[in-house]
């Protein structure tokens, strides 16, 4: 599949969609959301040249980060509060809940480092996963997740779909710690990590940069941008 700019209520689906990608997203309620905004596709193509700089990798994907969240929060549920201007009493917003932000070690930190200016307040709850190399199966190495996940909004942060091992592992952790509302957000998705979560979790939203064509005998989103956690942090 190919990324495709699209408006914030449709899919990402290419020009000739097969069969298959129609099961895949049919199967999923809300159906995955391409952002098509034309800063958030830049930043991805910067993110997908291989002759971006580590610097310059980082810096985009905070400020994909940034659109993507933002894309993600628009229906957060809010609260109506009163209060006192210099010049008179109004009313404004604050969130309905709690938010926690789950960063995939290691390279969901280049999204939770740019997301939690945003939400100063947000608890960072970490796992780590690394992929065998050979399987992609995912590896659980690191896990520190607060107990207070069923009141919360619960933002789960890997640029990476690739598999799908990862995500979908890791939302069974946070549902079994007691979470009921998950978004997942991720820069780069394959059609076989979105078959792998329309399976495993259909109920999770899942905000994206871009559907791509698929994965290679590597288990390697094509064509990608490589490995995120290494292109982020240099390694
Ligand atoms: C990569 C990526 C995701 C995962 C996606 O992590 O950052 O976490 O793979 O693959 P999947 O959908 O097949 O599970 P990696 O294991 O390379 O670890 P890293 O972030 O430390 O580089």
């Amino acid at each position: 599949m190919q990324a495709v700019a699209l408006n914030q209520n449709s899919v990402g689906l290419p020009e000739s969609v097969g069969d298959n990608d129609v099961r895949i997203l049919a199967l999923m309620n809300p159906a995955p959301l391409v952002v098509s905004h034309p800063l958030a596709q830049i930043h991805l193509t910067a993110m997908r040249r291989q002759e971006t700089s580590t610097a310059q990798f980082r810096w985009h994907l905070h400020r994909l980060a940034e659109i993507l969240f933002t894309v993600a929060t628009r229906a957060l549920e809010t609260e109506t509060v009163t209060l006192q201007t210099p010049l008179a009493e109004t009313q404004g917003q604050t969130f309905a809940r709690p938010i926690i932000l789950v960063p995939i070690l290691r390279a969901g930190l280049g999204l939770s480092e740019a997301i939690h200016p945003l939400v100063p307040d947000a608890i960072v709850a970490h796992i780590g996963i690394s992929r065998c190399e050979e399987t992609a199966q995912p590896k659980p190495y690191f896990a520190r997740i607060p107990g207070s996940l069923w009141k919360s909004e619960v933002f789960l942060l890997d640029p990476m779909l690739a598999t799908g091992g990862s995500a979908c592992f890791t939302i069974k952790q946070l549902k079994a710690a007691g979470a009921e509302r998950i978004t997942f957000i991720c820069v780069v998705s394959s059609p076989e990590g979105l078959e792998a979560m329309a399976e495993e979790h259909p109920d999770v939203p899942i905000i994206t940069a871009a559907i791509d064509e698929g994965l290679n005998d590597k288990f390697f989103i094509v064509p990608g941008l490589g490995d995120a956690g290494d292109r982020c942090f240099g390694t």
